[in-house]
């Protein structure tokens, strides 16, 4: 029997606890849930390593200071009570007995797959042979293929054991605050409703920049890339949320259809407006390949061919040892027509920018006279959501906190992971060859002549603002 999807969970079962995700993210944003009294039920690691519930309650603390968390003993005591382990090896049908003994007085479980995907068939298999799938519900973690085909089968391997309600597939920019406020923005204000549409936008830039390079994750990122990497899922995602339609119902699936109504829309990229680079010293980086060809850079044109968006191109690009750490999406609309008061002032485009990183806001950029001449000059009004509305959850605080309540909105359905494959496939089919670029700068060259006939790439909008500068010039 399986349980009503949002039926809150009574124990949150995390493999993999001991791997690096736990340490830089799960402890901290289970902390947090502490804190704000959002967490209601034990925690069970399981894990190959024969740990003590003492030894996961100390590797939980550590992690969460450097995290960089101030703790506080009364919430962390809460919090380590909670904390138990059940150790074995994820192959041994013992480990799920064990497991099962350890949650038997529970009804509703979470289990969060925090382990590579090649692993995920093995757990589920695991799990239903002890009996414990029927009310569960299971959290996976990205990659979720590498490619439309093994993303089908990697979907085939879990429904054959779970329906798809069960199923969570994390992608954590949708669990970004300023992600959801493109939703509240977009359709909590009826100012911004007419502007929203091919009719008044020329184009949409979506930049996400990273100013640190690959590092020690060579060996991850070189059989992945930029697109695989960030362009499928996160900036795909946030295009979904950019484009679609308002959701007319208040249930998760309202959301999520509204999604994927966008990347149905969609035609396959081409790859002749897709540039790859990569970063000189890239393949000195442990773990890649000498001759590696993977891209650590990615910019793409992409089309919504609907009513709304027919004719809008959206760019994006996404890279590693750019100049600055950014993620925006950037409205740029239509010119006005010419002046004719003041024939020589040719003003700049209005500008609407969804900030999610750093510092997640929104700025409208307008054209206003120059004082003492007949020209304009480009003015922000801009609002930092933090000053002006206090500290956000984080994202994994709040997929945890849905994923435990049975709230399956801001997770990734199996039709909208198959539709961004089905959007990018052509890309990986026939990739371009990668160009170089120098660490610190903006990329390749070729990344700004995909841009010929639109506005040039802006750069991010950056500096945060102080409440008293928001209404600042440029
Ligand atoms: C991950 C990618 O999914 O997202 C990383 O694997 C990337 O390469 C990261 O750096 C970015 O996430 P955030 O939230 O730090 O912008």
């Amino acid at each position: 029997m399986t349980a009503p999807a949002n039926t809150a969970a009574d124990v949150l079962v995390i493999f993999g606890i001991t791997g690096d995700l736990a340490r830089k993210m799960t402890f901290r944003s289970l902390y947090r849930l502490e804190r704000r009294q959002l967490l209601q039920c034990p925690i069970i690691g399981v894990a190959r390593r024969e740990w003590s519930a003492a030894a996961l309650r100390d590797h939980a603390r550590r992690a969460v200071e450097d995290a960089g968390e101030m703790i506080d003993e009364d919430v962390f005591q809460r919090f380590a009570e909670r904390l138990s382990m059940v150790s074995g090896d994820l192959g041994d049908p013992g480990t799920y007995d064990r497991l099962a003994r350890a949650i038997e007085a529970r009804h509703t479980p979470v289990f969060y797959l925090e382990i590579p995907p090649s692993l995920f068939g093995r757990v589920v298999e695991g799990l239903a042979g002890a009996n414990l799938t029927g009310r569960a519900r299971v959290v996976v973690e990205k990659p979720f293929g590498h490619d439309l085909a093994s993303a089908r089968a990697l979907d085939a391997q879990l429904r054959k054991l779970l329906e798809e309600r069960q199923i969570l597939r994390i992608d954590h920019f949708l669990g970004k605050e300023p992600a959801m406020d493109i939703l509240f923005l977009r359709f909590a204000n009826s100012i911004l409703e007419p502007l929203w549409n091919r009719d008044r936008v020329q184009c949409v830039q979506i930049t996400m920049a990273e100013d640190f390079d690959v590092a020690d994750r060579g060996s991850f990122y070189d059989p992945v890339g930029a697109l695989r990497d960030v362009v499928q899922n996160h900036l795909l995602q946030l295009v979904g949320l950019f484009a679609s339609e308002p959701s007319s119902t208040a249930d998760a699936d309202g959301l999520r259809d509204k999604r994927v109504e966008v990347f149905r829309a969609m035609p396959p990229a081409d790859p002749r407006h897709y540039v790859r680079g990569q970063y000189d010293g890239y393949l000195a980086v442990p773990g890649v390949s000498p001759d590696s060809q993977t891209e650590t850079y990615a910019a793409l044109r992409l089309e919504i061919d609907n009513w709304r968006w027919s004719g809008v191109p959206i760019f994006i690009r996404a890279g590693k040892a750019l100049p600055e750490r950014a993620t925006e999406i950037r409205v740029i609309f239509k010119l006005p027509p010419r002046v004719a008061f003041a024939p020589t002032c040719a003003p700049d485009p209005n500008e609407l920018i969804l900030r999610i990183d750093p510092d997640p806001g929104v700025d409208l950029v307008v054209q206003a006279k120059q004082p003492g001449a007949q020209a304009t000059r480009t003015v922000d009004l801009s609002l930092i959501f933090s000053e002006e509305l206090g500290e956000a959850p984080e994202p994994y605080e709040r997929l945890l906190s849905d994923a435990m309540a049975g709230e399956s909105s801001l997770f990734t359905r199996e039709d909208s992971v198959e539709e961004t494959w089905r959007i990018v496939q052509p890309l990986l089919d026939a990739p371009p060859p990668v160009e170089p670029y120098k660490p610190g700068s903006w990329g390749p060259a070729g990344a700004d002549k995909l841009l010929a006939g639109h506005p040039r790439w802006r750069d991010p909008w950056l500096r945060p603002l102080s409440g008293s500068e928001s209404h600042r010039r440029r």
